[in-house]
């Protein structure tokens, strides 16, 4: 229910813009108060659109100074304009300029889109309809224009100026009557684009410097730029930028456009980082790194980042979107790309593992909640709420599964094809795929039903093995549960990979039927299920094999298929498939944990299992690969065991639950996780790269177990690991080992490494994440206090997330308290930041999103709690479409 009369925008009212704007010319006079924006718009009628139509153009709380057609100021009536429109009834029917001259305060802008500042540097952030808050424009996906942009600032305030493209022109300017030294910056993009892709940067900022030799020889000239004092801390992105910019020729035959590419770091922003033409601008948490300041999972996350924006390049700049309903055709396109890259960087396996764990736990609940929406969504009120595991995420896996089905030679050539057919326009998913059924020759109008239908579809297994004939038989069934505005759903096309494994591995695979498509099955392994049900017999099966099933996570679905624990111990020993059998062994916890949820439900003691103990010791001795053996034993997150009950959540007792089975682990490990935690102490020097991070995480995952199992023994190798860490990873790993037990050693240490990291905003983010995690009944009040820190601040989106955002989505016990104190909290807090940051605001709100799985009194309060917000009568359009969806 809407308490407001907003009307959602319709993808099925989608009409192409009845005017173009062919070029802008803008002219930014920076000020931290008053920044002026000149335009010059040359605007025409779109020979496509309907003719004699109004020209509006958008606006978000502008001040216009002054107003030109064609040079001459409008006669009276003839433009009508507020801060939010700009409109010509009657527009020429001919090519005409309007010029608009606006004023807007750099430093009021604390929602950070548009013209904003973070410190002293003044920064933009467009996408999807900042541009709107800059200058008045068809600020829509599917108007491309060539943009020259003239920078103005004072320049002891802003010897910086960038903007996309190439510079084409720079010098000083007369000192001014305030006796101000004034300068600008010319700055040309050849390249068409839309609004959303406009960036400009101002300040005074350090740099690193370096250049790319693309294949065909063009020289790029490459620059970071960060807070004076960072630039060493930017030597990785820079790396990371490089060998992006070098796979993606190899990889997908892109290279680089323009002469220069350039990323800026600030402290303040909204989302990860933005692609903006030539000019990417970075939250500084995915530029810098140290050993000393970030973990490898941060190095991780730059590699990915800074890639995710270069490869936008090509998915999202060159080929755009032509309207808001289509940003998975560059955002889960992007997001498959960089996988794919990280993946070549590192190790394909474990890769794959920490994707998968990352769906799971971020869009899973998402499909399974009143947040639900399609990859490629039909209706939105507020589109900055689409910014989303769904779009990002599922839209990689789809395209993932896509490559599955019609092969990687048919993938490639799709993909060819698809930058050779829409280079320079504004694309639809339709047109996406339309290359890969015509690269395949396959018809993917079913495999669409990905995009249009939202939820996780149940993919149900049976087998039967018959050992006189030498079958065995698998029954394999799909089935989805009614999403929001989705009561019945088709069947979606599901590969699915798999494999029969014999005590010692993988079996010959042999069906019945005879014909090409069965054939290309056996080949590939990959059978697709495209119907309700299907049922596949295997032949000259000599004994009863394990079922290895959605090998790779072939498909982003819920497998429901009752191995038997003998059968998934086979498969954590022998299965070729490197995600199958790390999936028998979260498959095997997840069932101990859910008895023993049950159990705890039920005022039992939880029964132990040594046969997995056994299990995970064979994985410590016989393993090869350290990043692999850490992911094997590291337990489903209480979150993962929530999801995997589905309904009726006591928080505490997946607590218990998990806590209980980390101890069991630990003790009957303790031998072999000591050996592990010596053998893999850190030797030679420090280097960011898998194999080394892969040592740290086992040792890592090895005292998380010992600390359960062993308290005082884990503690006091943590208390060592602390003291003389040399890298991010080991010391925050340890603290939050020593975090585990309440007291006065956990108290000391944290004091130890806010003092050891109190300059470094981002090292403190950890600090506060940390703390906003543990599950002990006082860390409500303990975060309560931390917002009084000098070191936090709520305007500034890291530390909220970072606090807040922490508690909310990581501290599944204390959000979900029984007395509802947690969600009253966020509550209050999404009601205090809504009027100045309703995108940081919404996306906090969001981790309602699981409200409806909780047991009865949870429940009743977190709807008391999202009530007490929808009730408000002002609320931004964000909060309002989150709060009304959750409700729903
Ligand atoms: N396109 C950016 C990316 O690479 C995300 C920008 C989203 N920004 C926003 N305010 N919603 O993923
Ligand atoms: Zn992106």
């Amino acid at each position: 229910m809407r308490t407001d009369s907003a009307e959602p925008v319709r993808l099925k009212d989608y009409k192409a813009p009845d005017y173009l704007i062919d070029s802008v010319d803008l002219n930014v006079k920076l000020h931290p108060t008053a920044a002026r924006v000149v335009s010059r718009l040359s605007i025409r009628p779109n020979p496509n659109g309907r003719p004699d139509a109004a020209l509006i153009l958008d606006g978000d709380g502008l001040i216009v100074k002054s107003i030109a057609i064609d040079r001459a100021a409008p006669a009276d009536g003839v433009v009508v304009v507020s801060p939010q429109q700009l409109a010509l009834a009657n527009p020429p029917q001919r090519p005409f300029t309007l010029d608009v001259e606006t004023e807007v305060n750099p430093t009021a802008n604390s929602r950070l889109m548009g013209l904003f500042r973070s410190g002293s540097a003044y920064c933009t952030q467009c996408e999807p309809e900042g541009f709107r808050r800059i200058t008045f424009f068809l600020d829509r996906p599917d108007v491309l224009s060539v943009y020259t942009v003239r920078l103005e600032a004072s320049r002891a305030e802003a010897p910086l100026l960038l903007a996309n493209g190439n510079l084409v022109e720079a010098g000083e300017l007369a000192t001014g009557e305030d006796g101000v030294a004034r300068h600008y910056a010319v700055w040309h993009d050849p390249f068409p684009k839309p609004s959303y892709l406009f960036a400009l940067v101002g300040g005074d900022l350090g740099s690193i410097h370096d250049a790319f030799l693309t294949r065909s020889g063009r020289r790029v000239a490459l620059g970071i730029y960060v807070e004076h004092g960072k630039e060493p801390l930017a030597a990785y992105a820079m790396d990371s930028l490089k060998r992006a910019m070098a796979w993606d020729e190899t990889a997908f035959g892109r290279e680089y456009d323009l002469d220069v590419f350039n990323i800026v770091a600030v402290s303040d922003f909204n989302m990860g980082a933005m692609e903006n033409k030539g000019l990417n601008i970075f939250n500084d948490k995915y530029v810098l790194a140290s050993p000393a300041t970030a973990t490898d999972a941060d190095y991780a996350h730059i590699e990915a980042v800074i890639a995710h924006e270069y490869f936008h390049n090509w998915t999202g700049n060159r080929i755009t979107c032509r309207d808001w309903f289509q940003l998975c055709l560059k955002e889960g396109l992007t997001v498959f790309r960089d996988h794919e890259f990280s993946s070549d960087m590192r190790s394909r396996a474990v890769h794959r593992i920490a994707d998968v764990r990352a769906l799971r736990a971020a869009q899973f609940p998402e499909d399974a909640g009143p947040l639900a929406h399609n990859v490629r969504p039909e209706t939105y009120y507020e589109i900055n709420n689409f910014y989303t595991a769904t779009i990002y995420e599922k839209g990689a896996e789809v395209i993932r599964m896509l490559k599955v089905l019609i092969g990687a030679e048919s993938f490639s050539r799709g993909m060819d094809l698809y930058f050779e057919r829409y280079d320079g326009t504004a694309a639809t998913v339709e047109d996406f795929i339309s290359c890969f059924a015509e690269a395949s020759g396959r018809d993917l109008s079913d495999f669409f039903r990905w995009y249009r239908q939202s939820g996780t579809p149940l993919l149900e297994a049976a087998s039967s093995y018959d050992a006189s004939a030498g079958t065995f038989t698998l029954h394999l069934e799909q089935s989805s549960k009614p999403t929001p505005g989705q009561d019945h759903k088709e069947p979606f096309v599901i590969p699915v990979a798999l494999g029969l494994v014999g005590p010692d591995g993988d079996l010959p695979l042999k069906t019945e039927t005879d014909n090409a498509a069965s054939a290309r099955e056996i080949e590939s392994g990959v059978f697709v299920l495209s119907t309700p049900q299907r049922t596949i017999i295997f032949r000259d099966v000599e004994s009863r094999p394990a079922l290895s099933i959605l090998r790779g996570f072939s498909a982003p679905v819920r497998l429901d298929y009752a191995a038997s624990e003998a059968d998934l111990i086979r498969l954590i020993a022998r299965d070729s498939d490197s995600f199958t059998r790390w999936q028998a062994a979260q498959t095997y916890a997840s069932r101990l944990l859910t008895r023993a949820v049950a159990d705890i439900g039920a005022g039992k003691s939880p029964a132990e299992d040594y046969d997995f103990v056994d299990a995970l010791a064979s994985v410590l001795t016989e393993s090869a690969d350290p990043a692999y053996a850490a992911q094997m034993i590291t337990l489903p997150s209480e979150a993962d065991i929530a999801r995997d009950i589905g309904e009726n959540i006591d928080p505490d007792a997946i607590h218990a639950a998990r806590f209980g089975l980390r101890r069991a682990i630990g003790k009957g490990l303790s031998s072999h996780l000591h050996t592990v935690y010596a053998r893999l102490a850190p030797d030679g020097p420090y280097s960011p790269d898998a194999a080394a991070a892969g040592r740290r995480a086992l040792r890592n995952a090895a005292l998380d177990l010992l600390c359960a199992g062993e308290p005082e023994e884990g503690a006091a190798l943590a208390s060592r690991q602390f003291a003389s860490a040399d890298t991010m990873t080991d010391e925050i790993a340890a603290l939050g080992a020593l975090a585990q037990t309440p007291g006065e050693t956990r108290e000391a240490a944290l004091k130890t490494f806010y003092r050891r990291h109190a300059h470094d905003a981002l090292v403190v983010d950890k600090w506060f994440a940390l703390q906003a995690m543990l599950p002990d009944a006082d860390t409500l009040s303990r975060i309560k206090d931390l917002t009084g820190h000098p070191a936090f601040s709520f305007a500034n989106p890291n530390r909220v997330r970072s606090l807040v955002g922490a508690f909310a989505t990581g501290n599944l016990t204390r959000f979900n308290a029984a007395d509802g104190s947690g969600f009253d909290f966020v509550v209050e807090i999404v009601l205090c930041l809504d009027p100045k940051n309703p995108q940081v605001a919404a996306r906090l709100l969001s981790a309602f999103k699981s409200w409806r799985t909780l047991e009865p009194g949870r429940k009743a309060l977190a709807e008391a709690a999202l009530r007490r917000i929808a009730v408000r009568d002002v609320l931004s359009a964000d909060v309002r479409d989150i709060v009304d969806r959750s409700l729903g």
